[in-house]
């Protein structure tokens, strides 16, 4: 029988300084009360200043293994999904290869954003069920504090640092990834991005001048699409299976904002006890974001036998995706 590609093991890092909604009132102008009924965001975290992104991935990735009970000896290929990676290259995955001494891995990194982590399931189910690899070590990072301009009310109320990780394995036991859809649309390019520091606009000091290091959102646009997209998403991977809007236990969002994810809640009627969120806490961690509130999902909520934990994020390019996954763990 074709073998199901497994998440077996699961991991989340977050830096421990906070800053709180109180601390940005003290640096644009904002108010606590805006940001929470505007995003749902209480608190973000923030990398140190001598903590990378492969630093954050490099202990989320410790942990997974360590839930797997895999060695980094048997890590057959590293997906690192990022949009804040330590160098344009060398790739961190290489960098973490090294460092948890993953010595059999090919390793590289992938850019689809928000979407990164999602996107790395797909190619995870696709390496182990086509044969060519038996386990996949997926790590998602993000230091978004590097790109974020701390003067720009309209983007920096809304970012955080964080990581993921999981273990994708041809295995019996685990969450079986039933089905993942991604799309993506590069004619919004300009919705979200970074205009400096790639081949066409290389740093320089009108660049840094024009403060073209950090990142840029129409956040009403990108609102907009994200609506749209994710809930298109999450239908199509539950329609490629022939699942109902019902067999949905658990819901994993992008924590974007809490108005777009009560929107799709509402739009695939799931009681908000199953919307699993940590938007509150860390904010929006870009690419690590879904893995995060997976990982706090499985530790915390005892997801039983045969649930499903749908997965969906949307984010820069732009790209969305969505993921079904099944539990196959028996935890009594
Ligand atoms: C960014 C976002 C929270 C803004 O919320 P919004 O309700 O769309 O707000 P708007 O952009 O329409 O701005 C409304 C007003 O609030 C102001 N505002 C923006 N940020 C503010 C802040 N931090 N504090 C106070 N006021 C703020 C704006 O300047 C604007 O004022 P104006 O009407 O005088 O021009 C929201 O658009 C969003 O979440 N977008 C999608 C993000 C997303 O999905 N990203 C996914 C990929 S990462």
């Amino acid at each position: 029988m074709k073998c199901k590609a497994k998440i077996i093991g699961l991991g989340a890092y977050l830096p421990k300084r906070v800053l709180s909604n109180q601390d940005l009132e003290k640096m644009v102008e904002t108010s606590d009360e805006w940001i929470i009924s505007r995003t749902g965001m209480k608190e973000r975290r923030l990398a140190a200043a001598d903590e990378f992104t492969s630093d954050m991935g490099y202990e989320a990735a410790k942990k997974a293994l360590e839930d797997s009970g895999k060695k980094a000896e048997e890590i057959d290929l590293i997906l690192f999904a990022t949009l804040t990676p330590d160098y344009v290259f060398p790739s961190t995955a290489c960098l973490i290869q090294n460092r948890l001494g993953a010595v059999n891995a090919a390793a590289m990194d992938m850019q689809a954003a928000c979407t990164g982590y999602i996107y790395a399931l797909s190619a995870a189910k696709a390496y182990i069920e086509s044969g060519m690899y038996k386990n996949v070590l997926i790590v998602a990072a993000e230091k978004l504090s590097s790109i974020v301009n701390y003067e720009d009310r309209n983007t920096c109320v809304l970012f955080g640092d964080g990581a993921s990780a999981c273990v994708v394995s041809d295995a019996k036991k685990g969450f079986a990834i039933e089905n993942v859809s991604l799309g993506s649309d590069g004619q919004q390019s300009e919705l979200l991005i970074l205009p400096a520091g790639g081949s066409k606009r290389p740093a320089s000091l009108e660049t840094v001048q024009a403060g073209e290091h950090f990142l840029r959102m129409e956040g009403r646009e990108v609102f907009k699409h994200a609506v749209r997209r994710m809930e298109g998403a999450v239908k199509e991977c539950l329609d490629a299976s022939g699942l109902e809007e019902q067999s949905i236990s658990w819901m994993v969002p992008h924590q974007a904002n809490i108005r777009i994810i009560e929107a799709l809640a509402k739009r695939f009627k799931v009681p908000k006890e199953q919307v699993y969120l940590t938007i509150h806490k860390y904010g929006n961690t870009s690419a690590s974001s879904v893995g995060i509130a997976l990982d706090e999902l499985v530790k915390e909520k005892n997801v039983k036998l045969g649930e499903r934990v749908v997965l969906f994020a949307f984010g820069a390019g732009l790209t969305w995706g969505a993921a079904s996954l099944t539990c196959e763990v028996d935890n009594g």
